[in-house]
């Protein structure tokens, strides 16, 4: 497997932008985002990325495992270094750019759900999650840095039960076996592209991409978390900071992170 990313990544150099020349491949580690601050904190440069066959401490959002069993899916980090305007919207830019990548790849439309999952549609109003992305921004030695990691299933693997009962793959949805190294390129192409729209002052696109694709996100139930008591409202959609606008009984709440439950 380390040789077909190896070699589709320097095929398609010219594609991946920052990323060209700059990623490594690991049998294993402990979570490719952990090995990339890592990298930020020596000083490393922007564009510099990891991709593991397996993580054995894969991280979530909110302190959670992220399973990521041998050679079942994309674990991928990379690093950027962004000035601090394009922060708030960078975890939604990369939601975009995954969900453009693995469209490139597989054809599969995916949908979002705020901030940063993607999902497939599993009937009515059902949805199955299918990749996830953990970003985590800092300064180090002075220099801003973003992790940005994700998580894409691509086969079928055995799961603890409750990632399982909720989560699916791209190979359980197609029906047909999909290849890791397209997958990978057509991330990383994505991510670069929209990475650059986002700094040549294309939120406005990056939002109406993501809006376009917020199906999984759109009329849902939730309960948040507002200051300490748990409260219930619908999702409305995402203001132009990229916050999750929620209608409640006393009107529409702004929520900008944190603990969301979809109900
Ligand atoms: C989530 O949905 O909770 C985010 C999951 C992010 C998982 C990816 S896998 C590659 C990178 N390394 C990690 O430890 N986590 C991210």
């Amino acid at each position: 497997m380390s040789d077909d990313i190896t070699t589709a990544l320097t095929t398609n150099e010219n594609r991946l932008g920052m990323f060209a020349g700059r990623v490594r491949w690991y049998e294993e580690v402990g979570s490719t985002n952990d090995l990339v601050l890592s990298w930020a904190d020596a000083g490393g440069e922007e564009g510099l990325a990891a991709i593991a066959d397996t993580q054995t401490n894969g991280r979530g959002r909110l302190g959670r495992r992220w399973a990521s069993p041998p050679g079942a899916g994309i674990y991928l980090s990379v690093l950027l270094r962004p000035a601090r305007s394009v922060l708030p919207l960078l975890t939604l830019t990369a939601g975009v750019a995954v969900a453009d990548g693995i469209e490139s790849a597989t054809g599969l439309a995916v949908a979002l759900k705020w901030p940063n999952d993607l999902c497939v549609e599993a009937g009515a109003a059902r949805w199955l999650k299918l990749a996830g992305i953990l970003a985590e921004a800092g300064t180090s030695s002075g220099a801003n840095y973003a992790i940005v990691g994700m998580g894409i299933n691509v086969r079928t693997a055995i799961y603890p039960p409750d990632v399982a009962a909720r989560a699916t793959s791209l190979e359980a949805e197609l029906g047909r076996a999909v290849d890791r190294s397209t997958l990978v390129v057509e991330c990383l192409a994505a991510l670069s592209s929209r990475y650059e729209q986002l700094k040549g002052y294309g939120e406005a696109r990056i939002l109406s991409e993501w809006r376009r694709r917020a199906s999984a996100t759109l009329g849902r139930s939730i309960e948040f978390d507002a200051e300490g008591t748990m409260r219930r409202g619908v999702a409305q959609g995402i203001d132009d900071s990229g916050a999750l606008l929620v209608r409640t009984t006393e009107g529409v709440t702004r929520i900008f992170s944190g603990e969301v439950r979809w109900l």
